[in-house]
């Protein structure tokens, strides 16, 4: 296979786009588009979002400590692009897009629309240059009740999460479910 070197650019990979939703210190909310963002660690149940230093979710997040993580159904693409278009700094983006946000038992502000809200508390920072990887403490899931079978099994295509491919910056649906994890490669062991 012939190989094109890219150099080391943001590139291709599939990555979750996902609404972060703040508050600052006055409660006012604000809901940003981030793709740089994962959970990293099962003990302690940990999440990871890479933020610029000039987001206004930065700030919020400072100030508070408290934010989520919100998976995307794909019907939000606009909605959701347009959080990573504009800023809280200028404009009150929930009041814009007509997305609701809504606080858990925990005081953490969640996307009422998504399937898939991640609660986190602020634990620590690594600074990378311009970025603010921003390590969280992952207080609670919220699951949307109707993705999930009388077994108790999610349907992902229920949860129709969107797929950002950051090098061409295009948004993308899940496609076909090809394998189970930890099983498929289990006929290679020897
Ligand atoms: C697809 C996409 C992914 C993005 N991912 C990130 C990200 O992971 N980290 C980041 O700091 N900004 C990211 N951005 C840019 C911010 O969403 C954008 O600068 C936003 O206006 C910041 O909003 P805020 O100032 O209200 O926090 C992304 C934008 C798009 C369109």
């Amino acid at each position: 296979m012939k190989k094109r070197q890219l150099g080391p650019c943001v590139t291709f990979f599939p990555q979750p786009a996902t609404l972060v939703v703040t508050r600052d210190a006055a409660g006012q909310s604000n809901i940003m588009m981030a793709s740089w963002t994962g959970i990293v660690s099962k003990t302690p149940p940990t999440l990871a979002v890479s933020l610029h230093h000039s987001r206004r979710t930065y700030a919020n997040i400072s100030e508070t400590g408290l934010f989520s993580v919100n998976m995307v159904p794909s019907h939000l693409v606009v909605e959701a692009d347009f959080c990573g278009l504009a800023s809280g700094t200028n404009l009150d983006k929930a009041t814009i897009t007509g997305l609701n946000v809504k606080d858990t038992p925990n005081g953490v502000p969640c996307l009422t629309e998504s399937p898939l809200s991640v609660e986190c508390r602020f634990t620590r920072e690594v600074a990378l240059g311009e970025y603010r990887l921003t390590l969280a403490e992952i207080l609670e899931i919220n699951a949307d009740e109707a993705a999930f079978d009388t077994h108790g099994s999610a349907n992902v295509l229920a949860f129709d999460p969107l797929v950002y491919l950051g090098g061409l910056r295009e948004y993308w649906s899940l496609g076909v479910k090809q394998a189970d994890a930890y099983r498929a490669g289990l006929k290679l062991m020897p």
